[in-house]
């Protein structure tokens, strides 16, 4: 079991690498007690390590359940911060300190808990890509995959604010027919789709299926055969008779997609301008030779303030009651 006792690691630096980093990482997994968790959106490299690959609720899932000393989170800080809340006397390390994300840095404290005072009795659901600070303020979290539902286990006549991301919001607010508060926070990846280019692509493989995360704006959304989270998309491309996708999410999860189902044809939904914008500027600092650094310098490693840890905990926890 790994205990602080472990003596302080010498700093490894990135100009100082092994030469078969998988073999490196699998020696430093079994030495730290340790387990990968990984999403979608990171690079293949990192997807085929992990041990675990999922969306944000089935990371917050396996977070909750690990034996393992040291949680090693391939994704971005609030989904290792959520582990860290989760596992308080585990170790969360997470390869990037600087593998944020626009959409929790578009909910700022301050601001928030001011917008939270203007709407007295509103239930607050806030979406699971936001800090610890956010999450504390809010009575439940959700995540892509089972906001519908949650939203739909509250009584018709509780007022609720959703945070952060108004195109999640608003595509809750369709299927559920209610009314939300929103908070005006978007993703920078989700909204670079261009409408237009992916109807031209449509035009252009009139057989291909559109498929779209609902972090997408309404213009997108409305082209898409199927939309849902991460994993649904992947659930969807594998039991779909359709050959061909275009795919309007972060293109890391044609990874998966590929493995799933090798036979069929994956498109990256193209972004309004020509540069690779689709691709999540924060997910992708994480790197291979970061997981070894992470792990051989058990550096850097999440931290969190016990009050803010355990006011964070309650709506997560009522997420996961609520979503079985
Ligand atoms: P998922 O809930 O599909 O994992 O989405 C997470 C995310 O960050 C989407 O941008
Ligand atoms: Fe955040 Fe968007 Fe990146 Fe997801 S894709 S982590 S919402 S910036």
């Amino acid at each position: 079991m790994f205990t602080t006792a472990l003596a302080q690691p010498e700093k490894t630096e990135q100009g100082d690498l092994p030469l078969d980093l998988f073999a490196a990482i699998e020696t430093l997994k079994q030495e730290l007690n340790a387990v990968i968790l990984a999403h979608y959106y990171q690079e293949p490299d990192i997807q085929d390590i992990a041990d675990f690959i999922g969306d944000s609720l089935q990371l917050a899932k396996a977070a909750a359940h690990t034996n393992a000393d040291v949680i090693v989170f391939a994704g971005v800080h609030f989904m290792a911060e959520t582990a860290k809340i989760l596992n308080p006397d585990k170790m969360v390390l997470l390869p990037d300190l600087n593998a944020g994300c626009s959409l929790a840095d578009s909910c700022p404290t301050e601001a928030f808990a001011a917008f939270k005072a203007a709407y007295p009795n509103h239930l607050v659901v806030s979406y699971i890509n936001c800090s610890a600070d956010i999450k504390a303020m809010s009575d439940i979290i959700c995540t892509s995959s089972n906001a519908v539902k949650i939203v739909q286990q509250i009584p018709i006549d509780q007022p609720i604010i959703f945070a952060p991301d108004r195109n999640l919001g608003r595509y809750v607010m369709e299927k559920t027919g209610r009314d939300l508060v929103l908070w005006e926070g978007s993703c920078v990846v989700h909204e670079t789709f261009s409408e237009k280019k992916i109807v031209q692509l449509k035009i252009a493989h009139p057989q291909a299926e559109v498929i779209a995360h609902p972090e997408c704006e309404t213009s997108v959304l409305r082209h898409a055969n199927f939309i849902g989270s991460t994993a649904a998309l992947l659930k969807y491309c594998e039991q779909s008779p359709s050959q061909e996708f275009i795919v309007a999410t972060e293109p890391g999860i044609i990874h998966q997609m590929q493995k799933l189902a090798s036979y069929k044809r994956f498109r990256p939904a193209p972004p309004l301008n020509n540069c690779a914008c689709n691709e999540c500027p924060f997910m992708r600092l994480n790197t291979l030779e970061k997981l070894y650094c992470v792990m051989k310098n058990r550096s850097p490693e999440i931290t969190l303030p016990e009050n803010i840890r355990m006011a964070a905990l309650r709506p997560i926890q009522r997420m996961l009651e609520m979503s079985v």
